[in-house]
């Protein structure tokens, strides 16, 4: 290929046949993959970065990251993806990685099955590291690989003609019933919101700020609006409703106008419609803005100063301050033997998730978005719609058409849902559907009512997906085009726009008596919000809660500030909080140990909460405490080896501090026998969907494979978002409210059939709780908790070795999958102690690569061993918690405190990059 050759055509075999595609010197083999041979297998995780292989497909045999593999090099050819494979090859993968639970979001999944068979064919017995190492260039965000290489190996096994295991369909509580639509997820059938497409579609981009404080003079897009393709430039200008969002404070404007400053790099000043997204980004390039760079605020000490430049005109950098105050902590450190003081510092992490932000909107009357495998399970039947209204209407692919004058919004004949006339759908994949659609109606000035928002799969959050993203922009431009629009971010783009884990600086004073019982605790703990306020406020509050740990502390002075700063915006991650809090408290707990002279695992157990202790809070924790069985089930971990860390954590269930909580499920028997649980929160590869189907089942005795769950805005589950490991919990008790009422409609004589269009309605409503600090003599500042212990073991070289975490999870719903949880949670835990960090300079990343985040890769991954304890509460359906994000609350003290015992050095800021463990592992490294 030739710089500037221009479009011609290439021919080669694809999956055995021969193909023709069109391309030039820009065209990778990903893109006519996916955009002209209609094949989604290879999904795009990073293109063109090359970094998670995703998109992994066999060339001549060799496995290869398509987005990095010019089109025009595989001319003459063998190109094999996942639809290739030969039938038994691709039965064998998706039956073993559903029996193994191999899979959580799926995103990373076809890829890495690519790789798997690439591996088998060499290797027909590969041993696990084999396995491993196979896996270099892939990252899973979700799994922690533990059973990703169960699922490998199981499928080499039944390649050479072992048999494979049955799934488990009992659908009972306990059992690892396969997540839903896992074969299609494995075989990469089941599309996500970029796989999907619809006649007469445009595509969106976005011009995001080139600095992160400047005055924005001026915008220019004439010239952007007259390049080829483009239908429509879009800014400020055009919203017609709030343009300032957010899910707690409306400071995070969806479009920055002329004239205004700008927030940090994040912030969209203008969006191009255009009939291609190549057009629509080669336009983005004629857009002109004129910039007045101004100083900008890039710590929350810089921006405490005094007359430092504001972030918001209209808000004080100071965001919000909580405090905790319990006893004389004055008194108490002053009486106790052993008082240390510290300061610890944590660093700004990305989520990682594997499907970066993507959006699809359609005006009423268009129909529905399609994949090019035919069936779109979960929003089909959501939306009523059956497959033969999947015609669209009134489609034109004439762009000229869509600068036509704006037409309004119709009422959709196609609507058939329980919203009359939805006369905008959006395709989210974000962490709340209710919260998007408040959000998306009040931008466009709306009703609620004229919004109808699908939650197409979604591939990975870990919270980073609860602030609307660019669902709302997307809206708008498919209102002004009354086209149906679809945009998606580039990694680069996803790592500017989406909140991060807050950066935070702990200062910890703690006491104890000679014994190691604690005495008093002052912690003050500063929290880099970044520009916008996201749900910051409550990740500070949240820190600030969990401060003193799982630990009875009688007294407690505890302040945290949420700061805004020109960084990247901060918001919700796994753990919220918490994880910075039980690095601070879990390595004090250390150090006063070995000044009163006991070990770790005994300063632990002579403090442990138990039920009728007071938590940090104030909260009297009346049941469920299952802290001690976890530090009884790694005691002989801890003991066995001189090179382990020990380290506890708590995390609430629940958002608590005073917001209502509640989960509703709305049941449809369809006409056909089969059932369909409608809730309002987000599947995300935590096991949601199938943790509700379990939850069903068992009451009603139903099989799984009669019952779907599906969520979108069309039924009344206004639940709000999906986080503070809270959804398993409260949809739970809904579903199992619903399934209480079928199965005393079931009965001798009368089956599934018989209730055919009939609908339950399950409802729960969490007792209240208390704000924090509230005045109140028993606070109840959450519903219930989770506990944990872990213990981290290196070997005689300082590398991780094993590690062990024992959680209480109240009642094991499904065993695969809450396994996966915490597996998956202490890999991102691991990340976080040694080796992650999205560094920034001035407000800018030093890289935008996946590759440059420290995500650790399958082969430096210890042996992971989950002990899961039942204490049952009554909080939750059937006894259980939920275990989103206490998988990785105590592993960083656990690791930190392994690594004093291996060489004696007390690490004090996040990530452990000096330490042995972080250096042994070369493949985090960009
Ligand atoms: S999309 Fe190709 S490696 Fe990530
Ligand atoms: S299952 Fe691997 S990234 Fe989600």
């Amino acid at each position: 290929m030739t710089p500037g050759q221009p479009p011609h055509e290439i021919a080669f075999t694809l999956n055995g046949k021969p193909f023709t595609a069109t391309v030039d010197n820009g065209t990778s083999l990903m893109e006519v993959l996916r955009e002209q041979a209609g094949l989604i297998s290879p999904k795009n995780g990073c293109a063109p970065q090359g970094s998670c292989g995703c998109c992994t497909v066999l060339v001549d045999g060799r496995a290869l990251s398509s987005c990095v593999v010019p089109a025009g090099k595989v001319e003459h050819k063998h190109v094999l993806t996942l639809e290739g494979f030969e039938p038994r090859e691709r039965h064998i993968f998706a039956h073993a990685f559903s029996v193994a639970g191999g899979l959580q979001c799926g995103f990373c999944i076809p890829g890495i099955v690519v790789a798997a068979k690439h591996l088998i064919d060499a290797h027909p017995d590969p041993t696990r590291r084999q396995i491993a190492e196979a896996l270099n260039n892939h990252i899973c965000r979700c799994t922690g690989y533990v059973k990703i290489v169960d699922a490998i190996d199981l499928a080499a096994r039944a390649l050479r003609g072992e048999p494979l295991p049955p799934a488990d369909y009992s659908g009972r509580i306990g059992s690892s019933l396969p997540r839903q639509d896992a074969e299609r997820f494995v075989l990469g059938e089941q599309p996500y919101v970029d796989d999907l497409k619809m006649e007469g579609m445009l595509y969106g981009a976005f011009l995001f700020s080139a600095h992160p404080r400047a005055r924005v003079r001026r915008i220019d897009t004439s010239d952007a609006a007259s390049q080829p393709g483009v239908a429509r430039v879009v800014t400020a200008a055009d919203v017609p409703g709030e343009r300032y969002q957010g899910l707690i404070y409306k400071d995070w404007p969806l479009f920055v106008a002329a004239g205004e400053v700008t927030h940090c790099i994040g912030d969209i000043l203008a969006a191009v419609v255009a009939d291609t997204d190549r057009h629509a980004r080669q336009a983005l390039e004629h857009i002109r803005v004129e910039y007045e760079t101004l100083p900008g605020v890039f710590s929350p000490e810089q921006a405490l100063t005094p007359g430092a430049p504001r972030v918001h005109p209209d808000h004080e950098n100071l965001l919000s301050r909580s405090v905790i105050a319990r006893g004389d902590v004055d008194a108490t450190l002053a009486a106790s033997a052993f008082v240390e003081k510290r300061t610890f510092t944590t660093q700004m992490i990305e989520h990682a998730f594997l499907e970066p932000e993507a959006c699809i909107a359609v005006p009423g009357g268009w129909g529905f978005p399609t994949s090019p495998v035919g069936d779109v399970a979960g929003f089909v039947e959501t939306s009523g719609v059956g497959a033969g209204d999947w015609g669209c209407e009134g489609r034109s692919d004439a762009i000229a058409e869509s600068r036509l004058p704006r037409r309004s919004l119709r009422p959709s004949s196609q609507a058939k849902s329980g919203i009359p006339n939805p006369e905008l759908v959006v395709f989210s994949q974000g962490q709340g559907v209710f919260d998007d659609r408040r959000q998306i109606a009040s931008f466009l000035g709306l009703d609620e009512s004229q919004v109808q928002v699908t939650l197409v799969s979604n591939g990975g959050a870990f919270g980073g997906k609860e602030d609307l993203s660019i669902q709302g922009q997307v809206a708008l431009m498919a209102v002004l085009t009354a086209r149906p629009v679809k945009a998606t971010l580039t990694r680069d783009e996803s790592i500017r726009l989406h909140p991060k884990r807050h950066p935070m600086t702990l200062t910890y004073t703690v006491g104890c008596d000679r014994h190691g019982h604690l005495t008093g605790l002052r912690a003050r703990i500063v929290g880099d919000k970044g520009a916008f306020a996201s749900v910051g406020t409550k990740v500070l509050e949240r820190a600030a809660g969990h401060a003193a740990g799982p630990y009875r502390v009688p007294a407690v002075d505890i302040e945290s500030l949420a700061v805004y700063t020109n960084n990247l915006p901060c918001g919700a991650m796994r753990g919220f909080g918490a994880n910075q809090a039980a690095f601070a408290i879990e390595s004090m707990l250390d150090i006063l140990a070995e000044r009163a002279g006991i070990d770790a695992w005994e300063m632990r157990w002579r403090n442990a909460l138990d039920a009728g202790d007071t938590f940090c809070t104030g909260q009297v924790l009346e049941h469920a405490v299952g802290l001690k069985d976890t530090l009884l089930a790694v005691k002989d971990a801890y003991y066995g080896s001189p090179r382990a860390g020990i380290a506890c954590g708590i995390k609430n269930v629940g958002i608590g501090n005073g917001m209502p909580e509640a989960g509703q499920a709305v049941v449809d028997v369809t006409a056909d026998g089969r059932v369909v649980i409608h809730t309002g929160f987000t599947e995300m590869g935590q096991g949601f969907y199938t943790a509700m189907i379990q939850c069903l089942c068992d009451v009603t005795g139903l099989d799984p494979r009669l019952v779907r769950t599906q969520v979108d805005t069309a039924h009344p589950t206004p639940c709000g978002m999906t986080t503070a490991s809270r959804a398993t919990v409260l949809g739970g008790r809904a579903v199992q409210d619903a399934a209480r009422q079928i199965r005393r409609d079931l009965g001798p004589g009368v089956g599934l059939i018989d209730l055919a269009g009939r609908r339950y309605y399950g409802e729960y409503r969490a007792g209240d709780t208390t704000p924090l600090g509230a005045d109140v003599e028993r606070p109840r500042t959450h519903m219930t908790y989770g506990f944990a212990t872990q213990v981290c073991i290196l070997d005689g070289h300082g590398r991780l070795e094993s590690f062990v975490a024992a959680h209480d999870v109240g009642r094991v719903i499904n065993r695969h999958m809450v396994e996966g949880q915490i597996e998956g949670a202490v890999h991102m835990g691991l990340g976080y102690a040694l080796t992650e960090e999205l560094k920034l300079v001035d407000g800018v990343p030093e890289s935008f690569k996946l590759r440059s985040l420290g995500l650790i890769r399958a082969r430096d991954m210890p042996d992971v061993k989950v002990i899961l304890v039942e204490s049952l509460d009554p909080e939750g359906p059937f006894g259980a918690k939920g275990v989103g994000e206490i998988g990785l609350v105590p592993t960083a003290g656990a690791v930190a405190n392994a690594l004093y015992r291996f060489d004696g050095v007390r690490r004090y800021a996040l990530p452990m990059k000096d330490s042995a463990a972080a250096r042994f592992m070369p493949g985090t490294r960009g």
